[in-house]
């Protein structure tokens, strides 16, 4: 099966890689090409100068750019994806983006006897680089059927959520979710600390309990030591629960407290925190 992968950043780069070493034949395309390289140098496969040369032959693409706008610029035009993409093919889009797009990208598709699915990934950097994503994926049942084993090159679990832009709601939750689980941990800890508790003692325990997190387990620590260079950014986290409150308006669901969480986020960048991991939500409270 030939596949292409459009977009070697944090996240593409090592799930691209996983593809060619599960022994697809990768054709990788990146804005800057020196990344292409060296991705090309590190695992083989091919380059192609545009998208469109890169979906050309290819039974499926993946894709795994930034915003909304990333994806338009690399999936339409003269040189997107779609002009390259061969009838009966499929656009796997793994960029966390909105549902809107994901809607407008399946009917484009299904116009030219093309498929789409939206697929964004949760399990950060780490999950990508060691191929354990979680894949939550709208769309089709029978092409979902199909990407689903190529997909499990670098993804722990994917799951079809419902019609295409099912993904993309679901990976609202997620992050809806997670906010709020990290600003509990937050307040935790912080108690912790000004009480004199051994936090690492108190992490060891109370992780086994009702409290428990991935956050807890994997972030409690350097919360702790104020460190806060581990993944996903502020910028990045800020763009996705935008998504959600514009999502949240039409449902009429009611988000308040993320929305006071979505605001300490916008603190922390006006520190100078963009690039800071989503655990920086501890840095709003003294050591
Ligand atoms: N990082 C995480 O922990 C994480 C976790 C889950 C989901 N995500 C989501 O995954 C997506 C990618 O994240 P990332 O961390 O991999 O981002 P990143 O490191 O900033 O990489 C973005 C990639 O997209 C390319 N790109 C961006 N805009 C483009 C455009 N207009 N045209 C062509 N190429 C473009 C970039 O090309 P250049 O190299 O040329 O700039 C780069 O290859 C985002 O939607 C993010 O929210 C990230």
């Amino acid at each position: 099966m030939k596949v292409a992968f459009i977009g070697l950043g944090v996240m593409g780069y090592p799930m691209a890689g996983h593809l060619q070493k599960s022994g697809y034949q990768v054709c990788v395309y990146n804005r800057n090409q020196a990344k292409a390289e060296q991705w090309q140098s590190e695992f083989g496969g091919s380059i192609a100068p545009t998208p469109a040369l890169a979906a050309s032959d290819c039974d499926i693409v993946f894709c795994c750019v930034g915003n909304d706008e990333d994806v338009r610029q690399v999936a339409l035009g003269d040189d997107g994806i779609f002009s390259g993409l061969p009838t009966n093919s499929i656009l796997v889009d793994h960029t966390t983006a909105s549902a809107e797009l994901a809607r407008e990208l399946a009917a484009i598709a299904n116009e030219q006897g093309k498929f789409f699915l939206d697929a964004p990934v949760s399990g950060g950097q780490a999950g990508a680089e060691n191929g354990v994503l979680t894949v939550m994926v709208g769309g089709d049942e029978t092409v979902f059927a199909k990407a689903e084993p190529v997909m499990a090159a670098f993804a722990r679990f994917s799951q079809l959520m419902g019609p295409v832009g099912s993904g993309q709601l679901a990976k609202m939750v997620n992050q809806i979710c997670f906010v709020n689980t990290v600003q509990g941990l937050a307040e935790g800890l912080s108690f912790a600390q000004k009480a004199g508790l051994d936090t690492d003692k108190l992490l060891d325990t109370i992780g086994k309990g009702a409290a428990g997190s991935w956050q807890m387990d994997n972030r409690g620590k350097t919360m702790c030591a104020r460190e806060f260079d581990f993944g996903f950014a502020v910028d990045w986290v800020r763009k996705d629960l935008a998504m959600a409150f514009k999502e949240a308006e039409k449902l009429g669901a009611d988000l308040t407290v993320t929305k006071q969480l979505d605001g300490y986020y916008q603190e922390i960048q006006e520190k100078g925190g963009n690039r800071w991991d989503t655990s920086s939500l501890i840095s709003r409270f003294e050591k």
